[in-house]
């Protein structure tokens, strides 16, 4: 029903308008977690998840393992239909600590044939503070919310540090992880932050400062209190495996929780000759499946599975998050899968899953 009847329309939202039709999306979404009697509609048809489907990963016990990946609700305006849609858990950002418009638009583009999106957003979003205001208004969300922390353009590359510690230090108390993103293609060197020495200082600076607000008792009550929380990583597919082992080194090194792969790729792979392929920006949904499968599984052998992994990249289908889970995934998220497949697909993985 969704692929016939609910997507045509979607796509054809603001003339076909990509970013219109996400934004009118998530405007429903929020709309309809105003109204308790539609959340609980929503979280019947969709919500459930098999109790065999929980899991407990670095600490935090997840009441499935189908998240929604950062992106998708940067600000936190949805929370309550999300979990109504049988996710697990959300990762909301990338935020910054300063808000910003992100690049002009037209900045995200369907490849329908492939399955595929490509997007320069560019991290527009309202900034670290506006969200950890409505993250106190919801209160307890009743599912782990990951939140996923950037650097603002403003921010020069060597101020980075303190960019991300802002951060941290204002959504401290309202995420259960933290995703410290140094891999989105379309904030000018960000991804340079993946280069070992850079990326200890980052990652050095990010965990004593959640030990410092773990020990302040800054987790807020009734939570796993004065323990610093999760911090992961978040990469890009296109870093070469002795690129990955030298990060992986340093999150060890670091006691980084784990990591989350992978953001959108810079390649083109099999879409080679589709119009938009030329667009600048990351591509995500089925051109990605391969890359983030075969990254996950490096991931795994070279940490002997001691790093849990969230597997991100190209699930359009129960097989592709039961294949990245195989690969050595503890947790998997959906972002382009829900634009293709619909919420059916989160409800579909999770049967599958139980
Ligand atoms: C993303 N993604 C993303 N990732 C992130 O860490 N922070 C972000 O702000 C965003 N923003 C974003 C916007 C759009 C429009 C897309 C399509 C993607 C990447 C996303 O979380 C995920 O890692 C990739 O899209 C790969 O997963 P899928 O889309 O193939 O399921």
């Amino acid at each position: 029903m969704y692929r016939r009847i609910v997507r045509p329309v979607l796509y054809r939202l603001g003339k076909g308008d990509a970013e219109i039709a996400h934004e009118q999306t998530l405007h429903g979404l929020r709309r309809l977690g105003r109204v308790p009697g539609a959340v609980s509609a929503l979280s019947r048809s969709f919500g459930a998840i098999p109790a065999g489907a929980a899991r407990t990963v670095f600490g935090i016990r997840f009441p499935g393992p189908v998240g929604l990946a950062a992106g998708m609700d940067k600000n936190g305006v949805a929370l309550p239909a999300w979990r109504a849609l049988g996710f697990g858990f959300v990762e909301v950002g990338t935020v910054t600590a300063q808000p910003q418009p992100g690049n002009e638009k037209p900045r995200l583009f369907r490849l329908v044939e492939h399955e595929a999106v490509i997007n320069r957003m560019g991290f527009n979003n309202l900034g670290s503070a506006a969200l950890a205001e409505r993250l106190e208004a919801y209160g307890p969300l009743g599912y782990p919310l990951g939140v996923s922390i950037g650097k603002s353009k403003v921010t020069p590359l060597d101020k980075a540090v303190d960019d991300y510690v802002i951060s941290l230090r204002r959504l401290y108390r309202y995420g259960d992880y933290f995703a410290v993103n140094v891999s989105s293609p379309n904030t000018p060197g960000l991804r340079s932050l993946q280069d070992a020495g850079q990326l200890r200082e980052l990652l050095t600076a990010l965990h004593a400062e959640a030990e410092t607000l773990g020990k302040a008792g800054a987790a807020g009550q009734g939570d796993m209190a004065r323990r610093a929380k999760p911090i992961l990583v978040k990469i890009a597919p296109d870093l070469t495996p002795s690129a990955i082992d030298e990060l992986l080194g340093v999150c060890t090194d670091v006691g980084v929780a784990g990591i989350i792969a992978t953001n959108t790729t810079i390649g083109r792979p099999g879409v080679e000759s589709h119009p938009l392929a030329s667009e600048a920006g990351g591509l995500s949904g089925r051109p990605l499946t391969e890359l983030a499968a075969k990254t996950v599984a490096h991931i795994h052998a070279e940490t002997g599975g001691a790093l849990p992994v969230i597997g991100v990249g190209g699930i359009l289908d129960p097989d592709d998050a039961v294949r990245l889970l195989d690969a050595g995934a503890s947790l998997v998220q959906v972002y382009s899968g829900l634009i293709y497949r619909g919420p059916g697909l989160i409800r579909r993985i999770n049967r599958r899953l139980s």
